[in-house]
């Protein structure tokens, strides 16, 4: 018995910045943002604006897609690192704003493969036959947690969720394996203090300094993030006993439109293999996955028993992959 994906949503905040707005307020350039990133907007939290809101809203449309009530969940599974508490969990704060208790609700923190992490443990449980119903959701926001004077990291980021309903099933389609991978030793070349949850916003007059906002070593991240995300895709398919060529669509996590274009060359895919949405919305984190996921199934780019492959690297230095027969 696996489990299988039968609703998505997605939600985001309702500030939209595109690049030219912040060329006026940091030296740099749509040019050089859209050039080195592929990004050209990024939505926004702005004070008053709530994450866990955001995430029950792609909740409400991957319950009502999938047919079912958040009463019928047994399980929450959320991939985030931008509760504004240390605790309660971001998924206990989105338990009570769908309504409901009773359940098992918790997070998985590894950064931009939070997703990634969820999916695979929700399956995992489902399984071994924990639960039958489960709602994963990523949800970050870490345009709150950049120095917005380091033009370096503010250009990069943007918020929002998205959310998957998986049930279980029984025969071939579903989630067929996943595979994940941390490497500590790197956990310095992107980290953030736990300071201020989401409260510094855009618009915020509560402001990180440069040692509270997130601390990146690009150059080095990106390339162990291309290196892990063509290991791990590899290494997901040849576990599953599938053939990379047979695999319909990969939705890798948007952080960087190079990242995935040097992921795609190395493993020989075509661009029509490989969603792309990173230009609309910049790197959210663990809602890059699920928010992809919603977008390609709208754009018809899923069909029925496709190959869909799902893949992330970010901060920990954490990595993974699941794959799923659709
Ligand atoms: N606008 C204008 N100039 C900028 C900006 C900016 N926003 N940011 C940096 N620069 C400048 C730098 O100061 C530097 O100038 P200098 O040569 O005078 O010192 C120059 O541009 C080149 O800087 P690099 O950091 O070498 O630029 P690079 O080509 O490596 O691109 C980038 C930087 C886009 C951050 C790249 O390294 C990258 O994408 N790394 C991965 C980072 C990432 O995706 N992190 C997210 C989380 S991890 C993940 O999700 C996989």
């Amino acid at each position: 018995m696996g489990s299988r994906i039968v609703g998505t949503g997605r939600a985001l905040p309702r500030t939209r910045l595109v690049n030219q707005d912040l060329e006026s307020r940091l030296d740099t350039s749509d040019e050089w943002i859209r050039s080195r990133t592929g990004i050209e907007q990024r939505y926004v939290l702005t004070n008053g604006e709530s994450l866990v809101d955001i995430a029950a809203e792609a909740s409400r449309t991957a319950l009502s897609r999938a047919g079912l009530k958040p009463s019928d969940l047994e399980a929450i599974v959320v991939g985030t690192v931008s509760s504004d508490f240390g605790f309660p969990s971001f998924a206990c704060q989105l338990q009570d704003r769908l309504g409901i208790t009773d359940i098992p609700a918790f997070d998985l923190a590894a950064a931009c493969s939070g997703f990634i992490y969820a999916l695979s443990v929700a399956d995992a449980s489902m399984r071994s036959g924990d639960w039958k119903r489960v709602l994963v959701v990523g949800a970050d926001a870490l345009s709150t947690m950049v120095d917005w004077n380091d033009r370096r990291t503010a250009v990069l980021f943007g918020d929002g969720a998205g959310a998957c309903v998986l049930v279980t099933e029984p025969g071939p389609r579903g989630v067929l394996g996943s595979l994940l991978r941390s490497a500590g030793q790197h956990w310095n070349l992107l980290s953030v203090r736990n300071s201020a949850g989401t409260r510094c916003t855009y618009d915020s007059e509560v402001r990180r300094t440069a040692d509270e906002g997130i601390q990146m070593r690009g150059p080095e991240l990106f390339r162990i993030a291309v290196r892990s995300m063509e290991e791990v895709t590899r290494r997901v398919v040849e576990k599953a006993g599938v053939r990379l060529e047979d695999v319909a669509l990969i939705l890798p996590h948007q952080a960087n439109a190079r990242i995935i274009n040097a992921v795609a060359d190395r493993l020989g895919l075509s661009a029509d293999k490989v969603f792309l949405n990173v230009g609309r919305y910049g790197n959210t984190s663990a809602a890059s996955v699920p928010i992809a996921l919603d977008e390609a199934l709208e754009a018809n780019r899923i069909h029925d028993n496709d190959l869909v492959l799902l893949n992330a690297c970010g901060g920990g230095l954490t990595w993974g992959a699941n794959l799923v027969r659709w």
